[in-house]
């Protein structure tokens, strides 16, 4: 068996010694994580131009709700990096929702969709969304589709979109379209830089909040190319969330679904691209800053308390996942124009 003195040795055999310790740590750091790839289409979500211009309008669109006052952007907006930054979203009618919007930048990279991940792909969310009584509050779809026909233009928008179909507009249809939208919301940050290979695109306290971060543990639930949204975990392993938190409802997470005793208080670990972006944080949105947050994770899930140069430094990293807005996003679209028709 290979002592550590014997690991140690054989890195320097292998290692060239001019590689530099930044590097090394670089390849370490790329067994956890992946840069952002342009590539989310699948072969049964398809990425078309067609789909995607009709996507954005309609996740843009105020008239497809029951009062025509709400669009996923109200409680998804550009300016918020694709939340609202509420503890909990309000609806149609003020309808208050149970959770926190999550952001849609880069969701599509998730295994599953919302803090119970009981959506499984974004196409999926999107296409009930529109009939969520909190959300869009439509009672059925049928009454959706008099809104979209209402409208002069978005017909051949849905029949450039799905060409080979004699009655496009359906609810799986607005949901392949949104969802081909949403797969083009990525937003590449320094920390993907760096992945590649550009070291510099780390300031030195960012690269000490990555260590801690690998160190800590927290990448064993926040990894790979989302830095989350792999998985389900419980949220306060090591005591109750809502000791700490402060929450003043218990969400009890997937067991809602599932009626599982062993999915009390377990939630999807989201992923966290954005984060310093997208206060406040959990699934009840009771923290309202990233330090805080991060304090927490340590406590609850780890049993660490973190010093503060280990927060300030984390803080630093978890900036580095910040990317630009994409174009189609950052901008609204033009609407196609038609009237909006009661109820
Ligand atoms: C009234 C506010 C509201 C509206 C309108 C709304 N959402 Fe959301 N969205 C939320 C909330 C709250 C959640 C979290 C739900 C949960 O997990 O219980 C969510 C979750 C999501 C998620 C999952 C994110 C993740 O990381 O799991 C996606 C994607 C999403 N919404 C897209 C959309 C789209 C597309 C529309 C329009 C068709 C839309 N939303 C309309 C509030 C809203
Ligand atoms: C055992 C798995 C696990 C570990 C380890 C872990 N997390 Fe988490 N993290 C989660 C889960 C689950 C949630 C969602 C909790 C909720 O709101 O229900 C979460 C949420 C978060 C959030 C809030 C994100 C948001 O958008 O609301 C941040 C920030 C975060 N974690 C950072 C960290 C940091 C930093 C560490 C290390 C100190 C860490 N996590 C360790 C599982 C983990």
């Amino acid at each position: 068996m290979l002592t550590l003195l014997g690991i140690v040795l054989l890195i320097h055999i292998l290692v060239p010694s001019s590689a530099h310790p930044e590097d090394l740590f670089l390849v370490k750091a790329g067994r956890f994580f992946q840069p952002l790839s342009a590539e989310t289409a699948t072969q049964e979500f398809p990425i078309a131009p067609e789909l995607v211009e009709l996507g954005r309008a309609l996740f843009f669109d105020p008239r497809l709700s029951f009062d025509g006052t709400v669009s996923c952007s109200r409680c998804h907006q550009p300016s918020l990096y694709g939340t609202d930054a509420l503890p909990k979203s309000v609806g149609v009618e003020n309808r208050p929702n149970p959770r926190n919007a999550p952001t849609i930048l880069n969701a599509a990279l998730q295994f599953s969709l919302h803090w119970y991940g009981d959506r499984t792909s974004v196409e999926d969310q999107a296409a009930k969304s529109f009939l969520g009584p909190a959300s869009f509050g439509n009672p059925d779809f049928a009454s959706v589709k008099a809104k979209i026909k209402a409208v002069t233009g978005y017909e051949e928008m849905f029949a450039k979109a799905f060409p080979s179909e004699k009655d496009p507009v359906t609810q799986q249809n607005c949901g392949k379209a949104i969802g081909a939208y949403e797969r083009t919301l990525l937003t590449p940050s320094p920390f993907d830089s760096y992945l590649r290979g550009d070291t510099k695109s780390l300031s030195a306290v960012a690269v000490a909040g990555l260590t801690e971060f690998l160190e800590v543990g927290c990448v064993s639930c926040h990894g790979g190319i989302a830095l989350g949204g792999g998985e389900f975990r419980k949220f306060g392993i090591l005591r109750d969330y809502w000791e700490l938190t402060g929450s003043s409802e218990v969400d009890k997470g997937r067991f809602n679904v599932t009626n599982d005793p062993a999915d009390l208080y377990v939630f999807k670990v989201p992923g966290l691209r954005n984060v310093s972006m997208t206060p406040p944080y959990f699934h009840d949105g009771s923290v309202a800053t990233l330090p805080q947050a991060i304090r927490l994770m340590a406590d609850l899930q780890i049993g660490k308390k973190l010093s503060e140069q280990q927060v300030h430094s984390m803080v630093h990293f978890l900036d580095a996942l910040t990317g630009k807005l994409p174009a189609g996003y950052a901008v609204p679209p033009t609407l196609p124009p038609g009237g909006f028709q009661a109820r």
